[in-house]
């Protein structure tokens, strides 16, 4: 049986971090980045989030993979590198060895302690199968390190859960670019990518608003994660979750809105919250089909084929889309 190798390329850097937080939340639309909402407890937090009635993307994601699995098998190349970004549990990718058979599969995420146990438990049910774990920072630039092997080999680069949703579009075509340089030198490689859809306002609405409040708890964790980086003192009674889609950019908006005039301060600094302030947390990004093509278009990609969990495409509320390089 072969064994997993790990690389660990991400180092805590808590004096930027810290930084990067501060200034959000002095900026006069105080903001934080959405990878903050990802502590242990928000990390779970949010996997309960996709066991929500309201929350359709990750069933209906999965729905799109069972039903369309096959034909999505005869796109990608065989034997291929599959590379998971944003790998956690590895369950999605690993739902595909079956079907796409692949000859390596490179796991990445931010730390490889969210992976060891994911690709031990796999190298046993996949003994014959190259694993690597890569523990990196993608949010900002994306280059694959040697050890994800040759890029001459062919590559599927996986990217599910509509996580592209959460870059802007500047951001996701920079993004797209980078993931388009690594697909390689091969013929046939190329991305295959969960994109969740522009749909009713009240669907997305409740969706990012669940009337059990696990989507606000996960917003409002912020809080206590927030102070434990920086030092502050906000305190959860002090703040409410908020979820608004916002037409014009064509994303929903979390926010944090303080629930009275307030001051949060933290060592060598303070900033007032006047009752009903605002702090922006995450944007979630919709996008339409030919918005999203035009987009793997502009960062390099040819021609994309999608799969929806409708019979006609335009009417799918989520896509699946392979854009071979
Ligand atoms: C991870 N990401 C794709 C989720 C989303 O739908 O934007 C995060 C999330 N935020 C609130 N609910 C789920």
């Amino acid at each position: 049986m072969k064994t997993p190798q790990f690389i660990q390329l991400y180092h805590e850097d808590l004096a930027a971090i810290r930084q990067e937080l501060l200034e959000g939340l002095q900026a006069p639309q105080a903001h934080t980045s959405p990878k903050f909402l990802y502590d242990a407890l928000g990390s779970r937090l949010f996997e309960a989030i996709t066991e929500l009635p309201e929350y359709y993307p990750t069933r209906t994601e999965a729905a799109i993979f069972q039903a369309h699995g096959q034909a999505m098998a005869s796109r990608v190349p065989p034997h291929a590198t599959l590379i998971d970004l944003g790998a956690g549990n590895c369950n999605k990718a690993a739902s595909l060895f079956e079907r796409f058979a692949p000859a390596r599969y490179v796991a990445v995420d931010i730390s490889v302690d969210f992976l060891k146990n994911a690709l031990e438990c796999l190298q046993r049910q996949y003994p014959a199968l190259d694993m690597v774990g890569i523990g990196m920072d993608f949010s900002s630039r994306f280059e694959l390190p040697e050890q994800a092997g040759s890029a001459q080999d062919p590559r599927i680069l996986f990217y599910p859960g509509s996580s592209i949703g959460n870059f802007t579009p500047d951001q996701a075509l920079a993004f797209l670019k980078d993931v388009h340089r690594a697909c390689g030198s091969a013929p046939g490689s190329g991305l295959l990518i969960g994109v969740d859809l522009v749909k009713d306002h009240a669907e997305l609405q409740v969706a990012y608003d669940d009337a059990l409040g696990v989507t606000a708890a996960f917003n409002r964790n912020l809080l206590p994660h927030i102070n434990r980086l920086v030092g502050s003192d906000m305190q959860l009674a002090d703040w409410r979750h908020m979820a608004l889609f916002n037409p014009q950019d064509s994303r929903i908006e979390m926010h944090l809105l303080a629930n009275r005039d307030l001051t949060v301060t933290w060592p060598g600094g303070s900033r007032a919250f006047a009752k009903d302030a605002r702090i922006h947390t995450e944007n979630s990004y919709k996008w339409t089909i030919d918005g999203f093509k035009q987009l793997l278009q502009e960062a390099g990609f040819a021609q994309a084929e999608v799969w929806t969990d409708a019979p006609h495409p335009a009417h799918g509320r989520f896509a699946v889309m392979w854009a071979s390089a």
